[in-house]
């Protein structure tokens, strides 16, 4: 009988020596059920016996395959020489055009900012993906790449096939993950591409998969045999690599001038930050003519556009307490107008951001504005401090009902500890009102504020206790919007489960995740039963988001809210009771794999609203999988299991059936 760390040794050997053969030589010596099995094993055994995982554990891999010196770039990685005006980027296409005697088409393509990695499909299977590193040799970055859900697991491709591209942290996602980061006390990313590389290096993939992670691939380095990058990226397209649909080609230097600027107009309005946009020589030929230095290709060129910065005087800074208590210092500053709108106040974040900026009231500072709505102070200028320029001092007690601030271990924000406190009870009523959340339409911040203070409102559930009579006796509220807001309280009744829970405001459940442990449980009160392997075994669900789950639960404040929400009569339940429990799709699962004529998510919320469940991943539990265009991994691992697969147009027949 072998002790639980010589087999935890043991299971890692194996489970790498069929990785390889799996990934690296294309020659599986099991199949996917004895290999799952295996991988079970060990995250059992590593989840019991977390002190004997070996460094390279391969439920870890990533990081942690740097044992093996990082992952040597078959074709060097190299970066792009930058130019700030049209005169640089003139001179670059005029050259190109001239050393290959007109004989040159451009792209031109938007700069995203994030990271670059290196992907590597063998056989058709996603078998490895690599940071850029230092050109020469990357991280190992697999398993997390994987966790990308535009990019597929498989394509239907025989050869080796090397692509490149970026892989970016959406505006929105950021916002969201440094929100919740926040409200955790946890360090906040600086920008997307902090956000997005940082989550590219985690250890634990789980995490990487709570993060909404995009890619766009941008080049193909080897085996597609092609004579144009355009025939390249037509061929990703075809094999369902994401590809930036906003790339351009242009065959002279007048629509190379309209490409930059459509995209430079674009800019703001895109989904993820973009830092300028990227001209390229289009025909392989001439970029060989070209060369590249050690650097830099001599064949392409970034076009960088100004960052949005401006300056400003700190004129105070105020400190706004969060619903989980979590004080944030805001910058109130002198009004200026930057990329379009009106800014007088700005984040900072923390108390050690202030310390890193060196700021002090009256200062000049330097604003951006990021990913984030909300601009922020990147920069003092501690030349133009004024000579009575105030140190910011951060408050020892709360600034709204002066309960001793608390530093949690670890955590570099001060809390409020009184969940009483007027400052928590207002943030946490908007937002449960808010419009992802319950969407009460008319319940703003002033009436919200005004009921506080009164103490008529002291925890969300209270909101269904009010009444017409009283909201229509208060100043500046007519008969007619005090109607209106009680309608609104009334119609938040029939809010679906997952927004109920959303609205709850559990610590790390944001609208997506409150949607997954919706269709995952069915209802509150199997979310409540459920422990950490349960939990943990979620797709999406980290070690993290469990535990903060867990601790909530047994939350005494937290449970006499969810009583009072239960008895206002919010859904606690997941399904829709007119849906017939019989019916071809409720308490079935189902799985989509490939692309449908309408968004995955479309699909996903219909199967919810019938009653069915959407799985995780392919399991012998799953009931159906439907496939799309290019359908992944997922449809060979199903028909090996025997799972019923059906089309878009088979799950239109099934609902009809209802
Ligand atoms: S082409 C050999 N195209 O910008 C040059 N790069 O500053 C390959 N980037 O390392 C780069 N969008 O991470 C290219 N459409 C695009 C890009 C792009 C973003 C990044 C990439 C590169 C960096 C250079």
């Amino acid at each position: 009988m072998m002790t639980p760390e010589e087999r935890i040794k043991q299971l890692t050997e194996i489970i790498f020596y069929h990785n390889r053969k799996y990934y690296t030589d294309n020659n599986p010596e099991i199949s996917d059920t004895e290999y799952d099995a295996l991988y079970r094993e060990l995250k059992e055994l590593e989840e019991r016996y977390p002190e004997y995982i070996q460094t390279g554990s391969p439920l870890k891999k990533v990081g942690a395959a740097g044992a093996v010196a990082g992952v040597r770039h078959a074709i060097p990685m190299l970066s792009l020489e930058n130019s700030y005006n049209r005169i640089d980027a003139e001179k670059f296409v005029t050259k190109m055009m001239s050393e290959s005697n007109g004989q040159v088409t451009f792209t031109v393509e938007p700069k995203m900012d994030g990271a670059a990695v290196s992907v590597t499909y063998g056989n058709g299977i996603l078998a490895l993906a690599a940071t850029r590193g230092d050109g020469t040799y990357g991280e190992d970055i697999t398993a997390n790449v994987r966790t990308i859900r535009s990019l597929p697991e498989s394509i239907d491709y025989k050869d080796v096939l090397i692509v490149r591209g970026e892989v970016f942290m959406p505006k929105a996602e950021f916002q969201r993950l440094n929100r919740e980061r926040g409200e955790d006390g946890l360090p906040l990313f600086a920008n997307p591409r902090n956000a997005a590389s940082g989550s590219l290096k985690l250890l634990d993939p789980l995490i990487t998969a709570e993060r909404a992670l995009d890619i766009r691939i941008y080049s193909v380095d080897s085996g597609a045999g092609n004579i144009t990058h355009t025939d390249d990226m037509d061929l990703c397209k075809r094999l369902g690599l994401p590809v930036n649909d906003l790339n351009m080609l242009c065959d002279d230097l007048n629509s190379v001038y309209t490409a930059l600027d459509t995209i430079e107009n674009l800019r703001f309005t895109l989904p993820y930050d973009i830092d300028g946009a990227v001209i390229k020589a289009n025909e392989y030929t001439v970029r060989a003519e070209a060369g590249s230095t050690v650097k830099f290709p001599r064949w392409a060129i970034a076009y960088k556009y100004p960052a949005q910065q401006i300056t400003t005087i700190l004129k105070g800074v105020s400190f706004q307490v969060g619903r989980t208590g979590a004080v944030t210092p805001v910058a109130e500053l002198k009004p200026v107008l930057l990329s379009g709108s009106t800014v007088s106040r700005a984040t900072l974040h923390n108390e050690e951001e202030i310390t890193r900026l060196g700021v002090m009231i009256g200062d000049t500072v330097f604003i951006e504005k990021g990913g984030e709505v909300i601009p922020k102070v990147v920069k003092t200028v501690t030349e133009k401090r004024p000579a009575d320029a105030i140190p910011i001092v951060f408050p020892e007690k709360c600034s709204e009902c002066e309960t001793p601030l608390i530093k949690p271990e670890g955590e570099v924000r001060r809390r409020c500890p009184n969940r009483r406190c007027h400052a928590r009870v207002k943030a946490s009523l908007l937002h449960f009102v808010s419009r992802n959340a319950m969407d009460i339409e008319g319940f703003g911040e002033t009436l919200i504020n005004a009921l506080v203070e009164e103490g008529r409102l002291k925890t969300p559930g209270d909101i269904y206790t009010l009444t017409k009579e009283e909201l229509e006796t208060r100043e500046r509220m007519g008969k007619k919007s005090s109607g209106n807001i009680i309608a609104a309280i009334k119609k938040s009744r029939e809010q679906p489960f997952d927004r109920v829970l959303f609205a709850s405001g559990l610590p790390q459940v944001g609208a997506r995740m409150a949607k997954t442990l919706a269709s995952h449980f069915g209802s509150m009160d199997n979310l409540m039963l459920a422990d950490m392997e349960t939990l943990t075994n979620i797709p999406d669900v980290g070690d993290k988001t469990a535990k903060f789950l867990l601790d909530a639960f047994k939350d005494k404040d937290f449970l006499n809210l969810l009583t009072d929400l239960r008895n206002a009569g919010l859904n606690f339940i997941a399904h829709t009771p007119e849906i017939p429990a019989d019916s071809a799709v409720s308490g079935k699962s189902f799985l989509i794999t490939g692309a449908l004529s309408r968004p995955r998510k479309d699909v996903e919320d219909q199967i919810i609203s019938l009653g069915g469940k959407v799985a995780g991943g392919v399991s012998k539990n799953l009931n159906y999988l439907i496939v799309g265009e290019k359908p992944g991994g997922k449809l060979d691992k199903a028909q090996k299991l025997g799972i019923t697969v059906i089309t878009e147009s088979g799950f239109s027949d099934l609902i009809r059936k209802l």
